[in-house]
């Protein structure tokens, strides 16, 4: 319900007030307009974000809106330099100057339900942030009013309030080229549309096909972020949120001729037409329709708007999580980078089930009789098959193994929207929980759990606690969850504000075991991993799992968007991508081996999967040679070359973390160790082939080597390109190990709607090549990745 408008006129008009970046690049300007606060950025001069409106509507009150003045500006600079648990390096600068704004509606002038604005003022602060790449800024509302603007023990008017929009504007300068997805209250998992903001609402219908269920749409302009865009002078602006906690998602409704804009039906704001190409938050509501309920003393998550002049300079902005709080948690010894393989591939190409019979129309979990099922024989989580898994991660030097479809339920998980569909502890009779563990532990390798909640979020926070003091039983460290299919509590979306709360909950909880956590179809990520990190990785976007449908490019794309927030869980590593071949109904996906080895480097997570089956790699053991050596965890990060949508090429330095410990049985893990010093310690600490002790004390004499790795891929089009190797220390030979297409290589299908150039060369996407090479800091390295193809190269000081 709104109130009538007792807004007194134009007499609060003010100066704007501004603030600068370090390098005085970019400028903010704040001001208020008529009572309507509002803000710009410029660039060297040019505009950015032209004038933008700022402000929400709430329930039972006047918005907040109009009728403000400016009652106080602070300023503020910050530089601090932090190191991430885990990272693209390991050190990240933390610079910026800021401004708060202290905003006030005055007392009686404006009219709320209970009276309060009668007697109290309404105050609303924005903290604005510059950095040299980019702005972060949010709303804060205190409760006890600041004491030096007012006397002390006076209260603000908002104290518990309900959003009914959030009216933040980004407009933006020209029609830029966006990469988007379509703006959705249950998923992410969609292709990228490529196009110029004006030409959203033509393609939006398009942009929805082959993408992730349920989805629930709720604009024809809709969009989600992270948004990247260029504009036609070649600078890349990108949209997002950080630090989204209790608060939910923010998506953008793309303003056009057609929309209808909230602001033009307020009576109580100036009427202003809008003539920019601008953008409108759009927060996604819970069960009720509101869209977030606030208690002060709060703030909002931040909006963001990265600035740079290079795509490169976007790979390497660490915006997102310098917005977000330092670390949370005292202990993070327990937290390591993980490389895995899984149980898990099987059942996504439909090789094997994750369901343990077909025997129950109806599954009702306590009462249906397992024991005595018929098994269907296609039950991927069986002893024999695990043990074959486990015996082929830990000769292979990984830390991991996945086993999903290991609990009873799986008959129903899908589609049923039951609530009481997994009690996450029960074992299907042919997973020997406690056996397999043992086994894994052994050869040291742990188990990772598998928590698919079905998107019951009420059953899942019913049983979590059992699931993880299980988890600590049997030494599992971390868990893939999952929320596939309709939220229960019904009426919620996947990203509401009590849904986002559930994941904060999940992560929050897990620490407590000591317990890392990987959620599948959660809310994108926003920068949270600073906080809490061991939410070592996150779905939240279509991942490999999409086989034939992802587009050429999609993971040319993610790192500008996706990955801004927070690491995925791609699941790279695909070395068969005839999916025909495995089953009949199977079709070819659009990569090239290499590509697949490329994405190790150029697609940050401190959580790396090789999801291909362990058949699938014995063929190809020299090429799978490069995701046994390559790192997880890195100290330094080079963005070579980059075009959204289009290829990036990176060089990291990996770091001597625990991850590495931990992969190699020479840390301290408490499941014992590897006897042997695999080809990931060789690469992470350098040591020659020759050496073959298995004493880490002596290991470490010869830590003083360098080791570097570089990736590339490419969207359908090939490419020659040109690495120097000017990273490398000067006066040093390297070894370096080229993994690259070979010239009659092709990631794309014959038959793909992409084939538009290099149409001749036909689908070959198991054909490299591998070269050693002696290399210096002045070497040049000459490539050529194929039509939906990449390359990888290891460079080992000799
Ligand atoms: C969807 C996830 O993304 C996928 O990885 C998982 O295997 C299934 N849900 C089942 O949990
Ligand atoms: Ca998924």
């Amino acid at each position: 319900m709104l109130f009538s408008a007792c807004f007194i006129g134009t007499a609060y008009a003010a100066d704007p007030v501004k603030l600068s970046s370090p390098d005085g690049q970019l400028e903010l300007k704040f001001e208020i307009v008529k009572g309507v606060p509002q803000y710009s950025l410029n660039r060297n001069g040019k505009p950015v974000v032209l004038p933008s409106r700022m402000g929400f509507i709430l329930e039972w009150r006047d918005d907040l809106a109009h009728a403000f003045v400016l009652k106080d500006t602070k300023y503020s600079t910050f530089d601090e330099t932090w190191d991430p648990v885990w990272g693209e390096e390991a050190h990240i600068r933390n610079h910026y100057n800021e401004m708060l704004v202290t905003l006030e509606q005055p007392i009686g002038s404006v009219e709320s339900m209970d009276h309060s604005t009668e007697k109290r003022p309404t105050v609303m602060q924005i903290r604005f942030r510059l950095y040299d790449d980019g702005l972060g800024f949010r709303y804060e509302f205190p409760d006890l009013l600041p004491t030096k603007l007012y006397p002390e023990n006076i209260y603000n008017a908002l104290v518990c309030f309900w959003f009914k929009e959030e009216l933040t504007e980004f407009a933006m300068a020209g029609d830029h080229t966006a990469w988007w997805i379509p703006g959705d209250y249950d998923t992410q998992e969609y292709n990228y549309t490529r196009s110029k903001l004006s030409e959203i609402r033509n393609l939006w219908e398009e942009s929805h096909k082959n993408g992730g269920w349920p989805w629930t749409a709720f604009s024809k302009t809709g969009v989600q972020t992270a948004i990247q865009m260029k504009t036609d002078e070649g600078l890349y602006i990108n949209i997002h949120e950080a630090a989204t906690l209790d608060f939910p998602t923010m998506h953008l409704d793309y303003l056009d001729a057609l929309s209808i804009n909230p602001w033009d039906t307020m009576s109580s704001v100036p009427h202003q037409q809008s003539k920019a190409y601008t953008f409108r938050a759009w927060l996604c509501p819970d069960a009720t329709g509101y869209k977030g309920r606030i208690q002060a003393p709060c703030t909002t998550p931040w909006r963001t708007v990265m600035v740079c002049e290079k795509a490169t300079d976007v790979l390497a902005s660490r915006l997102i999580l310098n917005l977000n709080e330092p670390c949370a948690l005292e202990d993070v010894s327990w937290i390591h980078p993980v490389k895995y393989m899984g149980v898990w591939w099987e059942m996504i190409s439909g090789k094997s089930t994750w369901n343990y019979t077909n025997d129950f129309p109806s599954v009702k979990l306590g009462q249906t009789d397992f024991e005595h099922a018929t098994p269907n024989g296609t039950h991927g989580a069986n002893n024999a098959n695990v043990r074959r898994y486990i015996d082929f991660a830990a000769a292979n030097g990984f830390d991991g193994l996945l086993i999903e479809g290991w609990n009873i339920g799986w008959e129903d998980w899908y589609g049923k929207q039951k609530e009481f569909v997994f009690d996450f502890l029960t074992p299907y009779p042919d997973f020997d929980l406690p056996a397999l563990n043992k086994y894994a532990h052994e050869k040291g390798i742990r188990l990772i759990m598998h928590h698919e909640s079905s998107a019951s979020t009420i059953n899942y926070e019913h049983w979590m606690e059992k699931a993880y003091t299980l988890m600590n039983q049997y030494g599992y460290d971390a868990v893939k969850g999952g929320y596939v299919g309709t939220i229960i509590p019904f009426g919620e979306g996947h990203y509401s504000q009590p849904i986002n709360n559930h994941y904060h909950y999940a992560i929050v909880e897990a620490a407590k075991h000591h317990i890392m956590v990987n959620s599948h179809e959660a809310v994108r990520p926003t920068g949270l991993c600073r906080t809490w990190p061991n939410m070592i990785g996150n779905e939240s976007a279509m991942g490999t799992e999409f086989r034939e449908r992802i587009h050429p490019g999609h993971t040319a794309i993610l790192p500008f968007t996706r990955l801004q927030g927070g690491p995925m869980d791609y699941t790279p590593g695909i070395f068969e991508p005839d999916m025909g071949k495995i089953v009949p109904w199977g079709k070819k996906m659009s990569h090239t081996i290499c590509n697949q080895l490329g994405l190790y480097v150029t697609f940050y997570s401190p959580l790396q999967m090789a999801a291909d089956f362990p058949e699938h790699y014995e063929p190809y053991m020299d090429a799978f040679q490069f995701i046994k050596d390559v790192a997880v965890d890195w100290d330094t990060s080079i963005y070579i070359m980059a075009e959204p949508g289009e290829f990036i090429v990176t060089a990291r330095h990996p770091k001597i973390s625990s991850l590495n410990k931990a992969a190699d049985g020479v840390g301290t893990l408490p499941d014992g160790k590897k006897g042997v010093i695999s080809n990931a310690t060789r690469f992470v600490y350098a040591i020659p082939d020759t050496v073959e002790t298995q004493n880490f004390a002596s290991l470490q004499q010869q830590k003083n080597r360098d080791v570097w790795y570089v990736g590339g891929i490419t969207d359908e089009n090939a490419r020659e390109i040109t690495v120097k190797l000017d990273f490398l220390k000067t006066g040093v030979k390297y070894e370096a190990t080229i993994y690259a297409d070979a010239p009659d290589a092709c990631g794309l299908p014959d038959d793909s709607e992409f084939r538009v150039q290099d149409s001749k060369s036909k689908y070959n996407p198991q054909a490299y090549t591998i070269t050693k090479k002696i290399v210096t800091a002045k070497s040049v390295l000459k490539l050529r990745m194929a039509p939906c193809g990449g390359f990888a190269v290891s460079i080992r000081e000799l």
